[in-house]
């Protein structure tokens, strides 16, 4: 076994995901390796730099965790099975995919993901470059994350500042009508070869307005008229009328636009039957294979089982937070393990902070419950015995 001695591979500066050299860095960063655990004894052998190194290391990987659950397996399947059909039927109405869930439940992991993926297989089909002299780069994916309350000239910009299009560098723009600007980033996308476009927190879209209509309008356009494959995600897009159908006035315009809209949702994890529970252990199980701590032992976390689906309510947006916290502190202070007194000092997101209380006291109550009806059967069948 070797101890680390190189930097690990940070990329010094985060670029956001929102341009293409951010999404490029994103989508093609080598997978990262896990860092080797070492015994007591290696561990405390090493020269102070060479642990400030592994430990952050043992950090970064911590922090880039990411679990193939039932949920993100089904929804990669689903996405694959939508671009896979646009792709061979380029001349029909192309459908888009939107993924409607509530916060910090993986929508941005799986979205981000699956577009990483799809960017590496489509780069290693056609390659990095669309013409010989290396002029226009393959950008098979194209991100966006929306912000602020968005208008359809304010898509268009940040569809075209993905590709650092001159109209988002001046201010070209101002004198450019949303139409233009939507054809200007309609050429971008077939330019480039796009074939992908994720647009993450689309809730930031009122489509209760006027201007959301229009919003609406310009994505079918955008949709249906290049050969590329919409892909959204964001909080409560069915509630706020952002997907799904409606039946009148504005909300019929909107329902042709979604007609062809899948949706997919992401849902806490529960207790509540015995499958579920054993999904719920298996993500625990995963997490305790991917952490790197020296004195960590097998059932570490999913020992814990009932007490961190408390502190997380069941929700992985929670769960990782806190492993994470926890992992850190126990390189920290030198524990290198996790249980539940480290847990205990950690405090997470105030949602399953206020629920985890209540929660608690249930599960100690369904224990109980649970326990009472097993002493009873086993009395009723001492009693029949007898
Ligand atoms: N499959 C997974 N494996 C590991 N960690 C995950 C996974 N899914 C989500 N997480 C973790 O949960 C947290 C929230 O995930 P993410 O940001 O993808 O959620 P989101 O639904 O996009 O949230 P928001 O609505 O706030 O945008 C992140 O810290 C992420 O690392
Ligand atoms: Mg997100």
């Amino acid at each position: 076994m070797t101890t680390p001695t190189s930097e690990p591979q940070l990329s010094t500066r985060q670029r956001s995901l929102s341009t293409y050299e951010g999404w490029t860095d994103f989508a093609e960063r080598p997978a990262r390796g896990r860092p080797e655990p070492l015994t007591r004894d290696q561990l405390d052998g090493m020269s102070p730099q060479d642990r400030a190194v592994y430990d952050l290391e043992r950090r970064v990987w911590h922090a880039n965790i990411l679990l193939r659950t039932r949920q993100v397996e089904d929804i990669e399947l689903q996405l694959a099975d939508i671009l896979d059909s646009n792709l061979q039927d380029s001349d029909r109405v192309k459908s888009a995919a939107a993924i409607d869930a509530p916060p910090a439940l993986g929508k941005s992991t799986v979205v981000n993901n699956f577009g990483r993926v799809f960017h590496q297989q489509r780069i290693a089909e056609d390659g990095e470059w669309l013409d010989q002299d290396r002029d226009v780069r393959h950008l098979p994916v194209c991100h966006v994350t929306l912000t602020g309350r968005l208008t359809i000239k304010g898509l268009h910009m940040m569809i075209l500042g993905f590709y650092a299009h001159p109209a988002t560098a001046g201010i070209l723009h101002r004198s450019m009508a949303g139409r233009d600007l939507a054809r200007a980033a309609a050429e971008c996308i077939e330019r480039h070869d796009t074939r992908l476009v994720i647009v993450d927190d689309l809730h930031f879209l009122n489509m209760r307005t006027r201007d959301g209509v229009e919003v609406a309008n310009q994505l079918k356009w955008l949709a249906n008229e290049y050969n590329a494959t919409f892909l959204l995600a964001g909080v409560a897009l069915r509630a706020r009328g952002l997907v799904g159908e409606g039946h009148t006035g504005q909300e019929a315009a909107m329902a042709q636009t979604f007609r062809r809209w899948t949706v997919l949702g992401l849902s806490p994890f529960t207790l509540t039957h015995k499958r579920a529970r054993e999904e719920w252990d298996r993500l625990l199980f995963g997490i305790e294979q991917a952490l790197v701590l020296t004195d960590a032992r097998p059932g570490m976390l999913v020992d814990l089982s009932r007490y961190l689906f408390a502190r997380s309510t069941g929700n992985i947006g929670s769960l990782m937070d806190l492993i994470r916290r926890g992992a850190s502190r126990a390189i920290r202070t030198g524990r290198e393990a996790i249980d539940r007194e480290l847990l205990d000092d950690i405090r997470i997101d105030e949602g399953a902070e206020t629920e985890r209380r209540e929660l608690e006291a249930k599960l100690e109550q369904q224990l109980r419950n649970q326990k009472a009806r097993r002493r009873r059967q086993n009395k009723d069948g001492e009693a029949a015995a007898a």
